[in-house]
């Protein structure tokens, strides 16, 4: 690992909001949350490490506030996403009820041209997300008071396309200063990263989808997998992460993109997954699946490389345009026939997934030997449907182990002096009552993976709620003169400084 990223694992961090916004105008714009914000702003960075107890007296004081809210009832966030080429808007409470969820695509507007044109973008999102909005709301089935009974506005802030987080960030300010309620940007990453704690249920209280807290608890490693992200990154806690791998070419969804064009796979009956699906079930096809691996690279995986955590997709992508090009020329027709294709293409999937898996593994490998205990492997984003990829994951994360907070609460395999894995449930739970502190404290469970429901892998306006109901929670409000930000790196998130 990177010097750099070393010095940020360690680097201490701070909850204080962001918003650098006066405590004058919050009161006039919201009278609830002044006093608390106030009391935020004042333990600024500079002044208010966050292991202070001027810091715990802001943070007790808004968690005591927050949790009065929820004794009477649970919170509910309207979430918008405008951050891309879709128009989202949601509701959620903090219960984990998805109330609405409402999505107006643009890809009739965009696949014509070849990909997403900003300015396109920018005025669907003008043009749908009032609706969008209206009909969030109206679909909640909210109680007697309607919209009043929103109590927190969520929107992405960024990263995104400028003039399209712009309609979004407009429209959610209008409506929590009308309303008097509590703004939240969010981050569209670490909104990525939290949708797992909305949709997973504990394994520890396997009847219910809530835990006494969302799971899977932190510190977790994401893996977010599109046509936009690869992405590594290990999620802290909320607002604090750190980002381990991204890619310096093509994303792998582009990847999966290009090389089924190259190979002329067509589309499964209704497009369900796009180009990568079709590749994933056409290579399911192959009967030689070796025939051109020795022609495929597995990137950034020679000695030199193998510690590097980088993705890169480009020079995969070139040799299978260079087996193409020669078969074709073999061939007295001009063309590749269909058994080498789906050879070929198996032959790309199995590159691709993985150098998606070593970067992982290496991933693991760092967060153990810097002691950050990594409980689970949340995979999201489109190509995060790809059954393969999910079992290869699997297979590498079954051979790391995490040490469990609460052992009497769990009924996870336990490691005993005899070996590991000694069977789960009423062993682990004999051990832990019969032999006390020693043997609970080594009470041991693998790497976990989990995978969102794929409507919630991309993106959507439901995380976006969820993150700021996350947000809130721990008194992380915006005030209503935020500005987008459309380059804003994760690791940003939590220092205090937001670029423009
Ligand atoms: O997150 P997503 O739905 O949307 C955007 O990134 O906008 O990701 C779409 C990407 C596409 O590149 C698609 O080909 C890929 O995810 N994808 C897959 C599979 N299903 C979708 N790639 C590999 N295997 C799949 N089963
Ligand atoms: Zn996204």
């Amino acid at each position: 690992m990177e010097a750099a990223l070393l010095h940020r694992f360690a680097r201490a961090r701070f909850r204080a909001s962001p918003c650098l916004c006066s405590a004058k105008t919050l009161s006039r714009s919201l009278p609830h949350l002044a006093l608390l914000q106030s009391r935020l702003i004042s333990s600024s960075p500079s002044s208010t490490p966050s292991n202070s107890p001027a810091h715990h007296t802001t943070l007790s004081a808004i968690t005591s506030a927050i949790s009065a809210t929820t004794k009477q009832r649970p919170l509910i966030a309207l979430g918008i996403e405008t951050s891309c080429d879709d128009t989202c808007a949601a509701i959620v409470t903090s219960e984990r009820q998805i109330l609405s969820e409402v999505l107006r695509t643009q890809h009739h507007l965009h696949e014509p041209m070849g990909g997403i044109v900003p300015k396109l973008a920018h005025h669907a999102h003008m043009r749908n997300l009032p609706e969008v909005v209206k009909e969030a709301i109206q679909k909640a089935g909210l109680g007697e008071r309607g919209i009043q009974e929103i109590d927190v506005i969520a929107v992405t802030r960024g990263p995104g396309l400028a003039h399209c987080l712009g309609v979004g960030l407009n429209a959610a300010k209008t409506l929590a200063a009308a309303l008097n309620k509590p703004l939240i940007g969010v981050h569209h990453m670490e909104a990525h990263a939290l949708t797992a704690r909305l949709t997973t249920k504990d394994p520890d209280s396997p009847g219910k989808l809530l835990g006494a807290d969302p799971y899977p608890s932190f510190p977790f490693l994401t893996l977010l997998v599109s046509g936009g992200h690869t992405l590594l990154l290990v999620a802290h806690s909320v607002d604090r992460y750190t980002t381990l791998a991204t890619t310096v070419d093509d994303s792998v969804g582009e990847a999966f993109d290009k090389t089924a064009r190259e190979l002329d796979i067509p589309w499964l009956p209704g497009r369900a997954g796009g180009p990568g699906a079709s590749l994933e079930e056409f290579a399911k096809g192959s009967q030689t699946p070796l025939r051109y691996l020795d022609q495929l690279p597995i990137p950034m995986s020679l000695r030199t490389n193998k510690r590097k955590m980088k993705f890169s997709f480009a020079g995969l992508k070139s040799a299978v345009t260079r087996i193409v090009n020669q078969e074709k020329a073999s061939d007295p027709g001009g063309v590749m026939d269909e058994k080498k294709k789906r050879d070929l293409a198996a032959g790309f999937q199995h590159c691709a997934l993985t150098h998606l898996c070593q970067k992982v593994e290496q991933g693991l490998v760092d967060c153990r030997e810097q002691g950050v205990q990594i409980s689970s492997l949340v995979i999201s984003g489109g190509v995060g449907r790809n059954m393969i990829l999910r079992a290869m994951m699997d297979e590498v994360c079954q051979r790391f182990e995490y040490e469990l907070s609460n052992p009497l609460k769990h009924s996870a395999v336990l490691t005993t002096s005899a070996g590991p894995g000694l069977g789960p449930s009423a062993v682990g739970m004999e051990a832990v009552t019969s032999s006390g502190v020693t043997e609970t404290a080594r009470a041991r469970r693998p790497v976990q993976v989990i995978c969102p429901p794929p409507k919630l892998c991309t993106d959507n306006a439901v995380m976006i709620a969820w993150t700021g109901l996350e947000r809130y929670q721990r008194g992380l409000v915006d005030c209503y003169d935020i500005d987008i930000a459309p380059k804003w790196p994760l690791d940003m998130l939590g220092t205090g400084v937001v670029p423009e």
